[in-house]
């Protein structure tokens, strides 16, 4: 029984070479989906097509969805650097590249379409900065939010959070757009998954400050335990399930909710 119902739907990846992308793309091929990935680095994955795409250049992103045609039926949007890398490029990848890959594929979806983007516990600040954020989605194209980008480089820092933040907010926001075409979007908030950006983030950040966010479950997630959820959200299952932020977190937010996760490694120190 195909209970989600991915037998001959054509699908794309984006981050296909490794991690949660590739778990997300191998597992795809076995459920019988006609997989078409993008990556800036080649795929081994038995692929229906791959494409060289460097998200930061909207040119390639065109040219791969103008070369994949035809009738998508879903998209997933893993690809992303950690906050090691420069800013703009934090940005381009994570935000203005995954939304001008959407907004490129979305004219190939009909009705029962749906997109599903990979964002992280380390957007949870989102509901803070939701004035700044609402302004910030509704700023279109590549090119103007690459401008808004440098010309607010104090707001952007180091491009992470700030990028996890936007696709959450522009996922609710543009939810309620595109139901009315038939097309669900969603998100995944992921905690520390042991994929090889993970050797970038214990780089960059203390080892209390990546362990607050595995609470209570205290084990990292694996990338299969990521490509779960983004492939039942974007399944034929989930139709009624549209603009939701998914935490994929071993119990994280709820124990951050209801009082009974310790945060202290988060605060600055005094
Ligand atoms: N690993 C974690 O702990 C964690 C936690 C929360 C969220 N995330 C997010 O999960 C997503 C997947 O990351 P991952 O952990 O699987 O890491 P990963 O490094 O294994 O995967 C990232 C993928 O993106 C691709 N990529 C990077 N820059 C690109 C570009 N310019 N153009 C096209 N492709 C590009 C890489 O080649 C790679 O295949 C990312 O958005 C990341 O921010 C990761």
């Amino acid at each position: 029984m195909d209970f989600l119902g991915y037998a001959n739907k054509r699908v794309i990846v984006s981050g296909c070479f490794s991690g949660m992308g590739e778990a997300t793309a191998r597992k795809l091929v076995e459920l019988g989906a006609e997989v078409h990935g993008l990556d800036f680095k080649e795929s081994a994955l038995d692929l229906a097509s791959f494409s060289l795409v460097d998200l930061r250049d909207p040119a390639t992103i065109e040219a791969a969805v103008t070369g994949i045609g035809g009738r998508v039926d879903a998209l997933f949007n893993c690809a992303g650097l950690p906050q090691t890398a420069p800013a703009m490029d934090v940005m381009k990848v994570n935000y203005a590249g995954a939304r001008h890959l959407t907004e490129q594929v979305i004219p190939l979806m009909g009705e029962g379409g749906a997109i599903a983007s990979i964002s992280s516990t380390g957007g949870m600040g989102w509901s803070r900065k939701l004035p700044m954020l609402s302004e910030f989605v509704k700023i279109s194209g590549f090119d103007a939010i690459v401008k808004w980008c440098e010309e607010n480089a104090e707001t952007v820092a180091e491009g992470y959070s700030l990028s996890k933040e936007a696709i959450i907010v522009w996922t609710m926001w543009s939810s309620s757009q595109l139901i009315k075409r038939g097309i669900r979007i969603n998100c995944t908030l992921p905690a520390p998954t042991q994929t090889p950006m993970m050797d970038e983030f214990e780089s960059a950040t203390a080892a209390e400050v990546l362990d607050t966010f595995i609470q209570p479950i205290n084990r990292r997630a694996t990338p299969e335990e990521q490509a779960g959820p983004l492939i039942c959200l974007n399944s034929d299952a989930a139709g009624y399930v549209n603009g939701v932020v998914l935490p994929v977190d071993g119990g994280f937010m709820g124990a951050v909710t209801t009082g009974q996760a310790d945060l202290s490694a988060l605060m600055p120190s005094s």
